[in-house]
């Protein structure tokens, strides 16, 4: 046998932080800074010049260390649990819920009373909204931290985070909090340096004297908020310069050229991790690299970084995954869970923004050609990766539908988003949807949309109406729609409220700081009087519960739907009907979605060579729903998920 080729050289450990350790601890850590180095060290030299590299990862080490020997018992159990069960977010039985904690439960304290809502739902992964001190004032959802290391004094203190994280722990529920790593609020204790003058501080900005630079910029760079934050730059008297504002003028964009700032935001990946958070979100990853000439958007750069900074809580705590927020076209979003060189090296976690988008585009053209084509041409993701995947969440939905992929079915890019918005904002006849539209772009004509599930899918205009069988049409799209997200594999991430099928909140410009971001039409605090209501299944909250609640149920008992099992888009029989396959060693599992408003048929003869002809629908427990004419039909908005049983339902 050849020899095994000696491991590499690693770096010194950190000895004196260490020293207090016990000697297996200290080999612990050893070893795993010997996995995981390489993946350190490579990211930044990717990223840094040469003759910096190795002080900075020996800055890095000294930190992971020193978050390494500080962390508690009980998150060292964890990190050995989660290394011995690499996939445990990656089961079926993991289904997250989102929501910003004011709205959902007052304060931090007050989500342990909620505690019995969401075990009922099966959730293991919450996702509490920015709960870091953000700036006073309009903060963008609490996206402009202005510390790092505190909590919003309205909703508890970091005692009060640890505890909650605990508690969550305690009942096997994730912990996941947002890293705003783009920029700070300019009240930030970086920015206000900077504004005071001081150099060091100042080059963790990206300040011009005058407009020369900004320009060449403003160029290639699109615009995020064009209607109430145009550009990219902000002027600032302290600065005497134009600071790089990507989002609002009050959210600064870091330099993550300048290598002060990778050990900054280390340290508070390490403290966060140390507080008992378990996932943290990159917040707008994609923006964290500019280039002249580029959209300064998904540069190789920010794949870098992330490896960087995977390869860190991998060494100090193994039990911290990143996700990735990075809402972009297809081609570019597959990155974020790793491709070529940074294949299994960068986040754990990325929103499926495609499926999302297509999801809603279906149900509005009532057709799955353009999303059978989009979601067909993705390429693979590593197997040891998980999406995220979801039907609303916080922010509006932009039309992320390339112009290549719909040429490919015969649409323009452009006239197709142009119907989506017209049609989720209700303007498109035949439409009952309710949604806002969020930043339209004189220059591109691009206009995104904002509404919960409820006013999207018709529900909010049809119980309004009182009209009956409207409702029972929108709630089964809202379940059918939750049904591809749900069975898609990765962890399905409910947006709070959509659970009840809650309405837009009609007050949302009413606050101070909300009135030009209509995002918040769908960030409605939770109905309690909807939740009591939900308690009688008849109710439209207690029918989409209790639908949601089935459906996660049944999720949790097929090991087909593992993330590891890519989803296969079959290709299109009926125009009307989705199709997706998940091939697993325990047998396939063939799901079935209805687009439409009408029945529908697929093909019985593919069911027949899919070997699924004596299947059972694991949503009802019967057996495939022939029609007369040998085909399997579906009802309007219906979902089957067919796989073969122990025993086959025709012997039972
Ligand atoms: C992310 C957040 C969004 C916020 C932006 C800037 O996209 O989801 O709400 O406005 O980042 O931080």
């Amino acid at each position: 046998m050849p020899a095994r080729p000696a491991a590499p050289a690693g770096p010194p450990v950190p000895d004196d932080v260490l020293a207090g350790l016990s000697a297996e601890r200290r080999e612990l850590f050893d070893l795993r800074v010997q996995r995981w180095w390489p993946d350190l060290r490579d990211g930044l030299a990717d990223v840094y010049p040469a003759e910096v590299v190795d002080g900075l990862a020996q800055r890095l080490l000294a930190s992971a260390a020193a978050a390494y020997a500080e962390r508690e018992e009980d998150l060292h159990r964890l990190d050995q649990e989660r290394t011995l069960r690499p996939d445990w977010f990656q089961e079926p039985t993991m289904l997250g819920y989102a929501a910003y904690t004011e709205r959902f439960a007052g304060t931090l304290a007050g989500v342990h009373d909620r505690l019995g809502h969401l075990a009922d739902l099966g959730v293991t992964y919450l996702h509490l909204m920015p709960v870091l001190q953000p700036r006073s004032g309009d903060s963008d959802g609490g996206y402009a931290v202005a510390d790092y290391r505190a909590v919003r004094s309205d909703l508890g203190t970091v005692e009060d985070l640890r505890d909650l994280a605990r508690a969550l722990r305690g009942r096997g529920v994730s912990l996941v909090l947002d890293l705003v790593l783009n920029h700070v609020a300019r009240e930030h204790a970086w920015a206000q340096a900077a504004r005071r003058g001081d150099e060091h501080h100042r080059r963790y900005f990206r300040i011009h004297p005058d407009r020369s630079v900004p320009d060449a910029y403003e160029r290639t760079l699109p615009e995020v908020f064009p209607d109430f934050a145009p550009g990219n730059f902000t002027w600032d008297d302290e600065l005497d310069g134009w600071v790089w504002t990507t989002f609002n003028a009050f959210q600064w964009d870091v330099d993550w050229s300048n290598p002060d700032v990778l050990v900054e935001y280390a340290d508070i990946v390490l403290f966060l991790a140390n507080l008992g958070v378990d996932v943290l979100r990159l917040d707008a990853i994609a923006f964290l690299w500019k280039r002249l000439g580029t959209t300064c958007q998904n540069e190789p750069e920010v794949h870098s970084l992330t490896q960087v900074l995977r390869a860190l809580t991998r060494i100090a705590c193994p039990a911290v995954l990143l996700k990735a927020e990075a809402i972009v076209a297809p081609a570019d979003l597959v990155h974020y869970l790793g491709r070529g060189r940074h294949h299994g090296r960068v986040s754990d976690l990325a929103y499926h923004n495609t499926l999302m988008v297509q999801v809603w585009s279906m149900l509005a053209a009532r057709d799955v050609r353009l999303a059978t084509h989009a979601l067909r041409a993705l390429p693979a993701v590593p197997t040891s990766t998980a999406w995220i995947t979801y039907v609303r969440c916080h922010d509006d939905i932009g039309w992320a539908i390339s112009d290549a992929d719909a040429e490919a079915v015969g649409l323009s890019g452009f006239w197709h988003r142009s119907f989506l918005s017209d049609w989720y904002s209700g303007e498109f006849p035949g439409s009952s949807a309710r949604g806002l539209v969020f930043q339209e772009n004189p220059a591109t004509r691009d206009r995104r949309i904002s509404g919960t599930a409820a006013d999207l899918t018709g529900l909010t205009a049809a119980r309004e109406a009182g009209d009956d069988a409207g409702v029972d049409a929108a709630v089964a799209r809202v379940l059918m729609a939750h049904a591809v997200v749900l069975a898609w594999g990765g962890i399905p991430v409910l947006w709070m409220g959509d659970e009840l099928g809650q309405s837009g909140d009609p007050g949302w410009a009413g606050e101070e700081g909300h009135e030009a971001d209509n995002r918040w039409v769908h960030r409605p605090w939770l109905d309690d009087a909807e939740l009591a209501a939900a308690a009688d299944p008849a109710t439209v909250p207690g029918r989409v519960l209790a639908g949601l609640r089935h459906l996660v149920r049944v999720r949790a008992g097929l090991p087909h739907l593992h993330a590891s099992v890519a989803a296969e888009v079959l290709e299109v029989s009926d125009p009307g009907v989705l199709a997706v396959l998940r091939r697993h060693p325990v047998g396939d599992l063939l799901c079935l979605y209805n687009v439409t408003g009408e029945w529908r048929a697929w093909p019985g003869h593919r069911v027949r060579e899919l070997g699924l002809a004596e299947a059972e629908d694991a949503l009802t427990g019967a057996g495939v729903p022939w029609g007369g004419d040998g085909d399997v039909w579906l009802p309007p908005a219906g979902a089957l998920w067919l796989r073969v049983p122990d025993r086959p339902a025709s012997s039972r």
